[in-house]
């Protein structure tokens, strides 16, 4: 970090199909780790989930000695999806179409009428059952987040991650996870701005009327952001001080102001039927109210006061993406932690309190970007200067710093655009 620059970001990088195509081999298939999913959705031995690392379908699974192994969930034999169902337990999967089965660490160990049958005479005596296994990924994680990789060459998971993004990972896995449900958001956006979206201060409390309005995200808030030494993980962070949510009034009586932009509001109080909705119960040993930890390429997790999840990016071509959140309290939650964390949840997601604008704001960029041929983005709130770690809320630098590693390991110069 410290490099200047990234601050014009070429409108064609969010539409252009050969640049993605070079994403998926450069990005999602060469030296990165992806996020695949949560140890705790897979307990038990057999159990399985399906999931993406960029378009590729993956099966990951946890074999009898408890290993959790993940591979491409499509057939050797005809290229068939070996599994089918989102989640299950297995001892064994069987590709529907010709029956060709393998065992949970990917290895084919069935192939029906291999030496034939009424005289055919099956497959050819050289098949070697161990060449056409299904094709592996390297698993490893952090306190039960789990990560992927097709690179045999890319550095240790702990290192691609770095000091600070994995204290953030033990901090919010801070003990056994129990899965409280799921939401998925079909956003017709480029993946990166998503990345970007998650990196981006400034909008908060402007786009997001709902936080501004009642005191969860503002722009007078005290915060911080702290990137890992390349650029390309991002942690944004909200602070509020224990005296300021124990000591303040119950929101009902405090709505928070209105929100400067919307002279529509003026003269109304809003409030909420239910002011639940916004408790924080202190659970981690920090101030930190508000946090959004984004791990490059395809993950960002999410503590909004006590709602938390993490959230998967599925690229589906330059124009579109799923956003699949995965809302997690802690096993020792009690009922009532539970059932707050349900209520929070909705803060997020695509019918949520917050994250729906996210979508539409992003959408409209996709669709403006496609007037004029060599238009940029302009990214220097905060200044063109050096790319480093900051408490200013109102900046860009982490935007610039996930460019900056993007141009380094696409080969790319956002000038020559
Ligand atoms: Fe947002």
């Amino acid at each position: 970090m410290g490099r200047s620059g990234f601050d014009r970001i070429p409108y064609a990088w969010y539409h252009d199909e050969a640049l993605y195509r070079l994403e998926i081999e450069r990005i999602f298939e060469g030296e990165t780790w992806s996020f695949l999913g949560l140890e705790a959705e897979i307990p038990n031995p057999g159990d399985f989930r399906r999931t993406f690392v960029g378009e590729a379908p993956i099966v990951y699974n946890r074999a009898e000695d408890g290993r959790v192994h993940a591979f491409v969930n499509r057939c050797s034999h005809r290229g068939a999806l070996i599994q089918r169902e989102n989640f299950g337990n297995v001892s064994a999967h069987v590709c529907l179409y010709h029956s060709w089965t393998y065992d949970l660490a990917g290895d084919l160990v069935a192939v029906p009428h291999r030496h034939g049958v009424g005289g055919s005479p099956g497959m050819p005596d050289d098949f070697d059952m161990e060449c056409h296994g299904l094709r592996k990924l390297r698993v490893d994680g952090v306190n039960g987040v789990l990560f992927a990789t097709f690179s045999e060459t890319v550095e240790p998971l702990r290192d691609y991650l770095g000091p600070t993004h994995v204290a953030h990972l033990e901090r919010l896995f801070r003990g056994p996870v129990r899965i409280l449900g799921y939401q998925r958001q079909a956003v017709r956006s480029n993946w990166k701005a998503y990345l970007e979206n998650v990196r981006d201060h400034y909008h908060g409390a402007l786009l997001h009327g709902f936080q501004s309005t009642f005191g969860i995200n503002r722009s007078t808030h005290d915060c911080g952001s702290r990137m890992d030494p390349e650029g390309r993980h991002s942690l944004l962070f909200v602070r509020q001080p224990r005296e300021e949510y124990e000591n303040a009034p119950p929101p009902e009586t405090d709505p928070g102001p209105l929100r400067p932009l919307d002279e529509a509001a003026e003269g109304t109080r809003l409030s909420l039927q239910d002011p639940t909705l916004l408790r924080f119960e202190r659970e981690f040993d920090d101030d930190r109210s508000t946090t959004m930890c984004s791990i490059f390429p395809n993950s960002t997790f999410q503590q909004i006061r006590n709602a938390l999840a993490a959230r998967q990016i599925r690229p589906r071509g330059p124009g579109a993406f799923d956003l699949v959140f995965t809302i997690f309290g802690y096993e020792d939650d009690s009922e009532e932690m539970t059932a707050h964390r349900l209520r929070q949840a909705n803060m997020a997601g695509p019918a949520g309190y917050v994250s729906l604008e996210d979508a539409e704001a992003l959408e409209s960029c996709q669709t403006g970007h496609r007037a004029g041929g060599s238009d940029a983005s302009v990214v220097e709130m905060g200044g063109r200067g050096p790319i480093r770690d900051g408490d200013e809320k109102l900046d860009d630098v982490m935007i610039r710093g996930f460019w900056s590693y993007y141009c380094d390991i696409m080969g790319l110069d956002p000038n020559e655009g």
